[in-house]
C-alpha cells in the first residue's frame, strides 16, 4: 500500500538519516542553536570511577514513572552496599499542572521516603547534608551541574509556571516547605544518568540511549571537538545531551505524523521522537487504522466509535499483536475487541499487524541510524573500534526492554549502517533503572563536602 511504501527505510536512505543527525551533531556543537540537536553541555567531565563513597539519594523524574532512591556507596571494593527504592507512577493532572503542584508530589514523596528509613541500614556522615542526585528527564538548559531551565516540555507535559526558572530552585522551594534539609548536588538528563550508572560498572559504556516513552542519547565527546565550548582548558571529555528527539531533516513524514503532531501538546517539536518512541508509535498506528476504516473496509461498514478516541491504543498492545502466532492471530482479534469494541475477521487481523510492523519497523531503523551517527562520531575520533575495543551503549526504556521486534529492527539497521566488521565490537547493553544511580554516584562525584 501507499502507506508502507512511504515508510520504506530502505539501507541508502537509513544512511543519509545518519548522516542528517551527524550534520546537526556537528553544528550543534560549534554554536548554540547551530542545528535540530541542541547538544546540550551537561557540566559532567567526570564519569564515576567506582571509588565514590557514602549515602547518597537519586530523585528520577521520568516520562512515566518518578522514582525516589536511596544508596549507600562502600567504594572500590564494595560497591553498592545497600539500596532502597520506591516507584510510583506520575498522576496525569500534574504533567499539565502548575510547577508547585509538581515540585510538590516529588518533595512529598521524598518526605515520605525519608521518613521510613531504617536506621542502621543507611550511614550519613556527621556533618553532612543528604545530597541528592536529580534526574529530570527533559530538555534543560544547565548552567552548571546544579542548575537549569527547562527549554521546553516533551512526552505531553506543560507544566506552567517555571519559565526562565532554575528545577533544581522549584525543587528546594518544595522541599522546603516539606521540611526536607536536603541539597542537590547534580541535576542530570535520563539519557547522562544511564550512561554514569552503566560506566560504573563497565568502562567500556561510551553512550547513554533511552528508548522508551521519549528518547535521546547522551555520549561521552571530546572537549577539544566542541567549539562552542569556547574553554582554554579543552582537554579530556565532557558528556554531551545531544536530545536527538528534537531531529526533523528527511523524516519519511507521512498524512499520520504530520496530523499527530499538529495535535500533540509540543506541535513542530521532536519530530525524530514522535516516530520512534513508545508514546507515539501505538497512535500512529490508530491515525492509520481509523483512515483506513474510512476509506476501505477495514471493520466493516461503521467506524468504530473507540478508534476516534486519541491514544487509545498504546504501543504495548501493538507489541502483544505481533507477538501472536496463532494461525487464526486469536489475540490480535481480543486485543481489538477489548480496545475498539470490533469483531475483526481473520483478513483484517492480519492487515492491522502488517500495519504495526510498518510503523514498528520504520521507528526501530530509524533509531537503529541515531545510535549509528553518534558511534561514527565517536569512532571518528578515537578509533577504538577499528582498533578492536569494545564500545558500549548502554540502553534503557520500556519499548526496548519490551518490544523484541522493534529491538531486532533497530539492530538490523545499525549492522547494516555500520558494516559487521565495525558493529562487532559494539554491545548494545540494556542497563535497566541505572539512571538513578548514575543520578546519585554524580552526586557523589560532585559533592561539596
Ligand atoms: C528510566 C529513567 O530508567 O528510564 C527515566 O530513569 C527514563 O528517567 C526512563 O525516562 C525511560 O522510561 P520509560 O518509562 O519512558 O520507558
Ligand atoms: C524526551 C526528553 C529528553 C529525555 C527523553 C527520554 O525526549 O526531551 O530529555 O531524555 O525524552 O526520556
Amino acid at each position: 500500500t501507499k502507506f508502507q511504501n512511504d515508510c520504506e527505510t530502505p539501507t541508502p536512505f537509513l544512511r543519509n538519516v545518519a548522516d542528517a543527525i551527524s550534520d546537526d551533531m556537528r553544528a550543534g556543537l560549534a554554536v548554540e542553536g547551530g542545528g535540530d540537536l541542541p547538544m546540550i553541555l551537561t557540566y559532567v567531565d567526570a564519569l564515576p570511577s567506582g571509588k565514590e563513597e557514602g549515602l547518597f539519594y537519586a530523585l528520577d523524574l521520568g516520562g512515566t514513572n518518578f522514582r525516589v532512591r536511596s544508596v549507600q556507596l562502600g567504594g572500590k571494593q564494595e560497591r553498592v552496599v545497600a539500596a532502597e527504592s520506591e516507584q510510583l507512577s506520575i498522576p496525569k493532572e500534574l504533567m499539565i499542572g502548575t510547577s508547585e503542584e509538581l515540585f510538590g508530589f516529588i518533595a512529598s514523596n521524598l518526605a515520605n521516603f525519608v521518613a521510613k528509613e531504617k536506621p542502621g541500614r543507611f550511614q550519613l556522615e556527621t556533618g553532612k547534608k543528604r545530597e541528592i542526585g536529580f534526574t529530570f528527564s527533559f530538555p534543560v538548559n544547565q548552567t552548571s551541574i546544579v542548575s537549569g531551565t527547562v527549554i521546553k516540555w516533551t512526552k505531553g507535559f506543560k507544566v506552567s509556571g517555571m519559565e526562565g526558572k532554575n528545577v533544581v530552585a522549584c525543587l528546594n522551594e518544595a522541599m522546603e516547605a516539606h521540611g526536607l534539609d536536603m541539597r542537590v548536588s547534580a541535576l542530570v538528563n535520563d539519557g547522562v544518568g544511564t550512561l554514569a550508572g552503566a560506566r560504573y560498572w563497565d568502562e567500556d559504556v561510551m553512550v547513554g540511549v533511552i528508548l522508551g516513552t521519549g528518547t535521546n542519547a547522551c555520549y561521552v565527546e571530546q572537549k577539544q571537538k566542541i567549539p562552542k565550548l569556547h574553554s582554554k582548558s579543552s582537554s579530556g571529555t565532557t558528556i554531551i545531551n545531544t536530545e536527538w528527539g528534537g531531529f526533523s531533516k528527511i523524516l519519511p513524514q507521512t498524512i499520520f505524523d504530520q496530523e499527530l503532531d499538529e495535535e500533540s501538546i509540543n506541535p513542530g517539536e521532536h519530530l525524530y521522537e514522535k516516530m520512534i518512541s513508545g508514546m507515539y508509535l501505538g497512535e500512529v498506528v490508530r491515525r492509520v487504522l481509523l483512515q483506513m476504516c474510512k476509506t476501505t473496509d477495514l471493520f466493516g461498514q461503521s467506524i468504530p466509535v473507540k478508534l476516534s478516541t486519541p491514544f487509545a491504543l498504546r504501543t504495548e498492545d501493538l507489541c502483544k499483536m505481533q507477538e501472536d502466532n496463532t494461525d487464526d492471530l486469536l489475540s490480535v482479534g481480543t486485543i481489538l475487541y477489548n480496545i475498539f469494541e470490533v469483531e475483526a475477521n481473520l483478513k483484517e487481523r492480519k492487515r492491522v499487524v502488517e500495519v504495526c510492523d510498518t510503523v514498528v519497523k520504520r521507528g526501530g531503523r530509524l533509531a537503529g541510524a541515531g545510535i549509528v551517527a553518534i558511534l561514527e562520531k565517536i569512532e571518528r575520533e578515537t578509533k577504538r573500534m577499528a582498533s578492536g575495543q569494545r564500545t558500549v551503549v548502554a540502553m534503557d526504556g520500556a519499548l526496548y526492554e519490551k518490544y523484541p521486534q522493534y529491538r531486532r529492527y533497530m539492530q538490523d539497521a545499525l549492522v547494516e549502517l555500520l558494516g559487521h566488521s565495525l558493529a562487532s565490537h559494539v554491545a548494545i547493553k540494556h542497563t535497566k533503572d541505572v539512571s538513578g544511580l548514575g543520578a546519585a554516584l554524580l552526586a557523589a562525584t560532585n559533592s561539596i563536602y
